[in-house]
């Protein structure tokens, strides 16, 4: 049995927390080797003067980073693979707060994520190759060989792409800014729906861009706006969600698909379409790279797939662009770095990342399902297996002292604000990132405390 204790006094946070760091610790440090046993809950809660559910926390925590395991009936035992990639604790990162944030639109966290990496860094590590390819310098577009397997990923995801077409990027927002700065001059005009993803105005705003914002309904943005837009002043690129806007889930119809393709050709306008809300292929239309494959710049990232921290992204852009767009690439840093490709490359052919986009897709199913159900007396939109939920405030409840009021309820949302395009009114309403809960509990937990704080009073009325 093993004598390992850890003394948890100086660690700062909560207790489970505590000793799930000092876990990591351990492990990192090898004083925990693997498959050594944890000492049993009851040992560890008496010599550390904890309840017993504290260290199960503990314990459960140090599971989900993915340094242990809990086998039924035998106990918790330190993971056989990538244990010694445990240093990455020390951080411990956003858990400073007990708050459950919503706010960000992220994938449900599984504990394979964390293994997928540590089981890609061992393999790289191994890999004289990738070692190799990992300290030099290659192709701006990205090596000939990670492009072809990343397209080969993408067409089993469902999104016909050719890797000749393609270019890596440092995640879906390089994508954008990449596509504005090298496309588009400083005070030319970009369109977007009228409420967008936040990172697309800022990346506009950067490159000194002017924007205009364009009303959209349930079958998303309003052609006939558009084209009196393009009738006053043709915007010199639009970028749109077609499948999934975020935030409000509305998806564009295929017969607006084609509407805005053909304004877009009349107009001259290049497209910039966003995929990186990862929607199964069942539920996406009929992608803008098809039916304008001449004027369509496609952005996707593994963000929503696998995770944001690897800051790997695709961009699909027609041919005469690339070598335009591999410049600017250049000029901003030279090249993506090859060993995060490579991690993403052999995650992506372990069977490890289909089961985590299969678990995935039905935990948001499940997580639309409880929203759905816990908030049930309130009008919510998004897409039913998107990650978001955008809920439209009942009359007179303003959505800015609504956010205040679960920010000191320990729930973080967004109001509608940083998603307005131009200076037209932010609706109220604001919008729920399901995803980004740490399990349905907590979830659960949160969407309790919005109806709650929904239902009461007094929420000052609006003023108009
Ligand atoms: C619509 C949309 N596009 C792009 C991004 C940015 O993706 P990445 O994290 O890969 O930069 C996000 C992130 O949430 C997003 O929601």
């Amino acid at each position: 049995m093993t004598i390992w204790m850890p003394n948890i006094e100086p660690l700062p946070g909560p207790r489970y927390r505590a000793i799930a760091h000092a876990i990591g610790e351990a492990v990192s440090a090898g004083k925990l080797v693997p498959g050594e046993r944890l000492p049993p809950q009851r040992r560890l809660a008496d010599a550390l003067g904890v309840t017993v559910g504290t260290v199960t926390r503990g314990y459960a925590q140090a599971e989900h980073n993915g340094w242990v395991v809990a086998r039924v009936g035998s106990g918790t035992f330190v993971k056989q693979a990538g244990t010694r990639a445990a240093f990455d604790m020390v951080c411990s990162p956003c858990d400073s707060s007990e708050a459950i944030d919503l706010s960000l639109s992220l994938p449900p966290p599984h504990p394979l994520r964390q293994q997928a990496l540590s089981e890609a860094l061992s393999a790289m590590s191994a890999s004289p190759a990738a070692l190799t390819r990992g300290v030099s310098y290659l192709d701006a577009r990205g090596s000939e060989g990670h492009r072809d397997l990343l397209a080969k990923w993408l067409v089993a995801l469902g999104m016909p792409l050719v890797s000749h077409e393609l270019l890596i990027t440092q995640g879906g927002q390089h994508g954008i800014s990449l596509v504005l700065n090298t496309l588009l001059r400083p005070g030319e005009l970009m369109a977007a729906d009228a409420l967008t993803y936040p990172g697309a105005i800022s990346a506009a705003q950067q490159a000194h861009l002017k924007v205009v914002g364009i009303a959209f309904d349930e079958a998303g943005m309003d052609m006939d706006a558009l084209e009196a837009q393009c009738a006053r002043q043709p915007p010199r690129l639009i970028y749109i969600t077609p499948d999934q806007n975020n935030p409000t889930g509305v998806c564009l119809s295929e017969a607006r698909r084609s509407q805005l393709v053909a304004l877009a050709r009349r107009y001259d306008i290049w497209l910039l379409e966003d995929g990186v809300q990862y929607l199964p292929v069942e539920q996406r239309g009929t992608p803008l790279y098809q039916l304008a494959p001449e004027r369509t710049l496609f952005v996707f990232s593994t963000a929503k797939v696998l995770a944001g921290g690897l800051r790997i992204g695709v961009l699909r852009a027609p041919l005469e662009l690339l070598e335009r767009l591999a410049a600017g690439l250049r000029a901003q840093s030279w090249m993506v770095p090859p060993l995060m490709v490579d991690i993403v490359c052999h995650w992506v052919t372990q069977p490890a990342a289909n089961m985590l986009l299969n678990w995935q897709t039905k935990e948001i199913s499940e997580r639309q399902k409880l929203t759905a159900e816990v908030l049930t007396d309130y009008q919510l939109r998004g897409h039913p297996r998107g990650s978001n939920v955008w809920l439209m405030l009942p009359e007179g409840v303003r959505a800015i002292e609504l956010c205040e009021r679960l920010l000191q309820g320990g729930v973080k949302v967004s109001s509608a604000e940083p998603f307005c395009v131009g200076s037209a009114p932010a609706p109220q309403a604001i919008r729920i990132c399901i995803g980004a809960a740490k399990d349905q509990q907590a979830l659960h937990s949160a969407l309790v405390t919005i109806k709650q704080c929904l239902a009461q009073p007094p929420l000052a009325p609006v003023t108009v």
